[in-house]
């Protein structure tokens, strides 16, 4: 293997710089040569590269965002748009490429593996946390932080006018942001896709926790619940209490990543260099119970990421 490709694509996590630093530091150290393809797929499709050296990648570990810009490429997900990138793999005699991003970028990148003979290793970078073969994403641990220090500041509010706040957290489909914020800044209810609830209920707690004596409180819900609006305004208008919603949204997406999310990036740049090295591809890494591993592209791609419910019931138990 002389050559390979890296790529960030879909939303941009934190650490997804740190990564691209990994990937380009280790390959260069095994004599690669390595091309950093912008905007994502969009890069692969129409060409556009700058060749990545160790100096070139100098001063981006702590930065947030990606140094490659990405994007969402609706081209890539026709016939078309997959021969132009394997076309543009050939062209420049590519071995190998890393692709860098969420589920929605390894999803791609199986496709792709259909059509090229490339290897392809996926590292799994997105503040949803909802790849599997990974207990953890680049940018999942910066993302929750983010959420929970200006969650801290809203329960200042919230204390001091007795009110309930609402606070929508990203995720997409999925709960796993969700789950560990509202667990981490003690939310008396967290609201996942994943878990059904009643709305009686709901208004039950709210109900409850006032009369024994919770003035103010946090609910914490996924954006993949539904309209956060219409229920912050059913919650008020059923238990009589005020009730504020607040949307974290895309700040959650930025920022200088967090010293894990960083070590995250850096152990799957080595491991994906590695399994390039090896010849390996079509593999994704993670992190599975401390230790840094690898699963097909085919069964992280096929199988979904199941959340923990021991931590729903944890986070119950010490809202009471
Ligand atoms: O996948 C990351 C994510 O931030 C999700 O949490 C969110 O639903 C989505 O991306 C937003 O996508 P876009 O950047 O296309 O608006």
């Amino acid at each position: 293997m002389k050559k390979i490709a890296v790529v960030t694509t879909g939303g941009d996590a934190p650490g997804m710089n740190a990564a691209i630093r990994g990937v380009v530091r280790i390959a260069s150290s095994k004599k690669f040569r390595v091309l950093g393809f912008r905007r994502g797929w969009e890069g692969l499709i129409t060409n556009s590269f700058t060749p990545l050296t160790p100096r070139s990648v100098g001063g981006i570990l702590q930065l947030g965002g990606t140094l490659l810009h990405t994007s969402r490429c609706p081209e890539f997900e026709k016939k078309e748009g997959i021969r132009k990138v394997t076309e543009t793999l050939a062209s420049n005699q590519i071995d190998g490429l890393v692709v860098i991003g969420g589920n929605g970028s390894l999803q791609g990148a199986l496709e792709l593996s259909r059509s090229t003979d490339v290897q392809i290793v996926g590292i799994p970078a997105s503040i949803d946390n909802d790849v599997f073969g990974t207990d953890e994403t680049i940018g999942f641990d910066t993302a929750v932080n983010t959420a929970v220090a200006e969650i801290d500041k809203i329960r200042d509010t919230a204390v001091s006018h007795e009110r309930v706040f609402m606070i929508e957290v990203m995720g997409r489909e999925r709960g796993f942001l969700a789950l560990e914020i509202g667990l981490t800044v003690g939310a008396e209810i967290i609201l996942l896709p994943e878990v059904s609830y009643r709305k009686e209920n709901l208004f039950g707690i709210v109900r409850e926790n006032r009369a024994k004596g919770k003035k103010s409180g946090l609910i914490v819900a996924a954006e993949g619940i539904g309209d956060t609006r219409v229920l912050a305004g059913q919650i008020q208008r059923n238990t009589q209490t005020e009730v504020r919603l607040s949307i974290i949204g895309y700040a959650q997406r930025g920022g200088n990543p967090t010293a894990r999310s960083r070590l995250l990036a850096s152990l799957f740049a080595n491991r994906a260099v590695e399994q390039l090295l090896g010849e390996e591809g079509n593999s994704v890494v993670g992190l599975q119970d401390g230790k840094i591993t690898c699963v097909e592209l085919q069964k992280s791609c096929k199988t979904e990421k199941v959340l923990d419910p021991t931590l729903l019931r944890l986070a119950k138990l010490l809202a009471t």
